[in-house]
């Protein structure tokens, strides 16, 4: 778990913003839900995944509920409906925390932060482009260029069924040339080790039937129509017949957003797809749903590599310097806050030379000094920071109309 400071934290902010941008245009709706939930929400997630059986925060409170901290916040946006019953389609967004217990390493964290969409209601295969067209967006929104879109679709739940069981065949049959992780995982879910990188798995992967053989007819024309649809808005992507995902609420369209410069166990930067069977499961009503969420901290990294996005610390305005004793400083800064200005201001009545110092390093464009002669006169030495301007002293109540006259210079 990490601390983020600023200036970073400042382009997290911005980062939910310019999120928050693109979806609200396209009628999502902020939901925001809480931190813990029962524990029983996200084993519906499903306990074949590690998310589930392994890496969740779960405790037992002081009221004898066993809760845990949301591993992700699909499942809960489906309690969240269950509850309330919203009419449909609901779209909404959200952003926020989640908990896993993995191991830590770039990219790779036990507290880490999402954005996503979830929508819930409707089964149209517009739905799926849509919500894969935001997502898109979002990254020319940051600048991202590397990103590579994966789709796949798994089938309806009776194809998917019929497609593990062929797939359990196939590695059963590998038998000890597969590696042992794999063979756990086999007996776990088969799905997963197509996920496998290990070079021994390698020729038995790529030897596996695929998916795409086990569609039925709806299956298929719903994935076809999600991919006119990515046609239609010059979206490339690529169909990733290996693509699974790690979470096993998912039927038909499965997608994945690769970075192009994350080492490969990180190079996920976002995933979503159906889940029509996860309201139910929690206690609602049959409802479908798309969605996807993808991770913060991850596509910051992938803006770093991309030398995208960057970290902006605010520009002061002015910054003031008061050997007087503070008192002007106060009323000053106040005044010009007020006025719409980013002011900041030594304190402890240092020397002159100690807040110059300060005001140097705040990169504020102005010095806006005041020592006994300018407060007998009633005026402030404004001083430029930046370029070779004069330094002038005005009369104070002209102070705001001179910063507004020399705007900064891009
Ligand atoms: P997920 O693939 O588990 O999907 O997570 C989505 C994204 O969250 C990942 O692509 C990754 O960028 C980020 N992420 C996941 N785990 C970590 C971690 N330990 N550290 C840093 N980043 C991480 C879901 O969570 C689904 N709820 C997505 C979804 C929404 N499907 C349908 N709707």
């Amino acid at each position: 778990m990490r601390d983020i400071l600023p200036p970073e934290s400042g382009r997290w902010r911005r980062f939910t913003d310019v999120f928050a941008d693109v979806v609200e245009r396209a009628g999502y709706g902020q939901l925001i839900t809480p931190l813990l939930e029962d524990l029983g929400v996200f084993t519906r997630i499903g306990d074949a995944t590690d998310v589930v059986t392994k890496e969740m925060y779960d405790f037992v409170d002081k009221g004898e509920r066993h809760i845990a901290l949301r591993p992700e916040m699909t499942a809960s946006v489906c309690r969240a409906f269950a509850e309330h019953r919203p009419t449909t389609p609901w779209k909404v967004f959200y952003s926020g925390s989640n908990f896993r217990y993995e191991k830590p390493q770039r990219g790779r964290y036990r507290q880490f932060d999402q954005v996503g969409v979830e929508v819930l209601g409707a089964d149209d295969p517009n739905l799926d482009v849509e919500v894969i067209a935001l997502a898109w967006e979002f990254y020319r929104a940051l600048g991202l260029r590397q990103v590579t879109l994966l789709v796949n679709s798994l089938g309806e739940p009776d194809d998917r069924a019929r497609y593990v069981e062929a797939l359990r065949e196939h590695f059963v049959a590998a038998g000890d040339e597969l590696s042992e992780q794999s063979r756990a995982t086999l007996e776990r879910n088969p799905l997963r080790v197509l996920d496998s990188k290990r070079d021994g798995d390698r020729t038995h992967i790529e030897a596996a039937p695929q998916i795409a053989e086990f569609h039925s007819d709806d299956a298929a024309s719903h994935f076809a129509a999600v991919l006119a649809g990515l046609r239609a808005l010059d979206i490339p992507f690529t169909i990733e017949p290996k693509l699974v995902r790690g979470l096993d609420y998912y039927r038909r369209t499965i997608f994945e957003f690769q970075g192009g410069t994350l080492d490969s166990a990180q190079n996920a930067l976002g995933g979503g797809g159906r889940y029509d069977g996860l309201v139910e499961a929690i206690g609602g009503p049959a409802t479908p749903g798309v969605g996807f969420a993808l991770g913060v901290d991850r596509t910051l990294l992938a803006c770093d590599d991309e030398s995208v996005f960057a970290a902006d610390p605010v520009v002061l305005d002015a910054f003031v310097v008061d050997v007087t004793g503070g008192l002007e400083a106060v009323a000053l800064t106040a005044e010009l806050r007020a006025a719409g200005f980013a002011v900041d201001r030594g304190y402890d009545n240092r020397s002159m030379k100690a807040q110059m110092k300060l005001a140097n390093r705040s990169a504020a464009r102005f010095a806006l000094i005041i020592g006994d002669d300018e407060l007998a006169a009633g005026t402030v030495v404004v001083k430029p920071m930046h370029g070779d301007g004069e330094q002038v002293a005005i009369a104070r109540s002209d102070i705001s109309s001179h910063l507004a006259s020399h705007p900064p210079q891009n």
